[in-house]
């Protein structure tokens, strides 16, 4: 099958103003995209939306908070109000929380859980009415590796993007046959604001396991799937395997669990 032709596409990006949500805007826009961006705070929105329109992109920013289901069916239709189409919805907000399990409120898990489940349980059903009526479209869900493996300090986070993945898997199996692809995207450590705006009950780490992969490098896999569309979309280190290998052998995540609690719990470095 010939790669799908993405110019005129219009796409709606949740959490379009920083990280991987500005990086899949700049990347979606580059392959002749009409971008749609999408966030909380305005002036992180017109910052991005600046920047794509010097750059000579059609683009728009409407300020939306996900949780809230009438904004996002106004970004919905704001989108639509371009070309009357959507092509692509990508459901990018969120954000990350760290804790010890037994210091983690029931308001800690309710929050996380509104922004990063039902926010994009709020994208999909908004996306899916105008994709329906369409014949076609494209959902992708930007989830984590934390959806597959839940490291420690990670439950309420985790919890989020197991739920997202089980979302966009069992959507995807019902909208077989009807022109509507859903991707679920497992981004493993990526350079971004994440960090920063994650809710931490730990206290900050001056060091990571792993290398933080550039948010490009996410946003131009993502365009390529957009191109030519598949299920899941993962970042592990060693690509894909690696999680077959992990699945075969519980104790390579033992071991890696083990590690990242040593290093998670051992304060800022200098
Ligand atoms: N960075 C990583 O290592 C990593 C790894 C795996 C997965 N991810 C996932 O990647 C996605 C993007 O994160 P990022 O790394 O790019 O972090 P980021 O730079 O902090 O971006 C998060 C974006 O989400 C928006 N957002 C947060 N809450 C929102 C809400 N209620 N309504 C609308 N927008 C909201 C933020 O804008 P406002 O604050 O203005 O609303 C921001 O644009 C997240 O779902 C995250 O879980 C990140």
């Amino acid at each position: 099958m010939p790669n799908r032709d993405l110019r005129g596409r219009t796409v709606v990006i949740t959490g379009g103003s920083s990280g991987i949500g500005r990086a899949c805007a700049l990347e979606f826009s580059a392959a002749g995209c009409l971008v749609v961006i999408a966030g909380r705070r305005p002036e992180a929105l017109e910052q991005t939306l600046a920047e794509l329109e010097a750059a000579g992109v059609r683009c728009l920013a409407v300020p939306t908070d996900v949780r809230c289901r009438e904004q996002v069916v106004a970004l919905r239709d704001a989108a639509l109000g371009l070309t009357g189409k959507l092509d692509i919805w990508v459901n990018n907000a969120g954000y990350g929380m760290v804790a010890r399990f037994e210091e983690m409120h029931e308001d800690d898990l309710d929050a996380i859980w509104q922004t990063n489940v039902v926010g994009s349980f709020h994208g999909c059903q908004a996306a899916l009415e105008p994709m329906r009526r369409q014949g076609g479209g494209h959902i992708m869900n930007v989830s984590s590796l934390a959806g597959r493996y839940a490291l420690p300090l990670n439950a309420g986070y985790a919890a989020t993007k197991h739920a997202l993945n089980a979302l966009g898997q069992s959507l995807g199996a019902e909208l077989e046959g009807s022109g509507i692809g859903v991707t679920t995207v497992m981004p493993g450590l990526t350079d971004t604001g994440f960090f920063a705006a994650m809710v931490d009950k730990v206290g900050p780490t001056g060091t990571h396991l792993v290398r933080a992969m550039p948010a490009g490098v996410v946003a131009r896999a993502m365009v390529r799937c957009a191109r030519r569309p598949r299920e899941r979309l993962v970042f592990a280190p060693g690509g894909a395997a690696t999680l077959v290998l992990a699945e075969a052998f519980p104790i390579i995540f033992r071991t890696i669990a083990r590690q990242y609690l040593k290093v998670r719990l051992s304060g800022p470095k200098a």
